[in-house]
């Protein structure tokens, strides 16, 4: 059975009360909850992780390779647009990577619009909700 990391940054914790109006009101466990579904219907296994820390995300991306990890989901929020130390750690696997953004990044402040992280993965999907994990999931699935 294929092993799908699903990795989330800072304040994705706070999802369900953080600015609901960009990004809704359902939690990080509700996103856990949708993905484990599609994860059973692609015989895909799982594992979610969630920190507000840069360092502790360089651990665990570095950890999930070593245990057999085949593939990331990221999610790495603010970190997204500032972290070289993310983009090489997942460098650093070899290992197929698509970052999700669940709000339109190309279209919010444009200190957000450059993603330092999209550079170390195959594929970036902005704008879709909840959804865009879910659509992560199926192509990371196929390869
Ligand atoms: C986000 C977009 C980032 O700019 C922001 O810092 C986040 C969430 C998103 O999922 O839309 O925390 O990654």
């Amino acid at each position: 059975m294929k092993k799908i990391a699903i990795l989330n940054g800072p304040n994705l914790n706070r999802l369900g009360k953080r600015e609901p109006e960009i990004y809704g009101t359902a939690t990080l466990k509700d996103l856990e909850k949708l993905v484990r579904a599609e994860a059973k219907k692609l015989g895909v296994k799982v594992k979610f992780f969630q920190s507000n820390h840069e360092g502790v995300l360089v651990d665990m991306v570095h950890a999930f390779a070593d245990f057999g990890t085949e593939g990331f989901i990221v999610n790495f929020a603010a970190y997204s647009h500032t972290s070289i130390a993310l983009h090489d750690a997942l460098k650093s696997t070899g290992l197929p990577a698509i970052e999700v953004h669940i709000s339109d990044i190309k279209k919010r402040e444009k200190f957000r619009r450059h993603s330092m992280t999209a550079g170390a993965c195959v594929g970036m999907i902005s704008g879709q909700g909840f959804p865009g994990y879910v659509e992560a999931l199926r192509r990371l699935a196929k390869l």
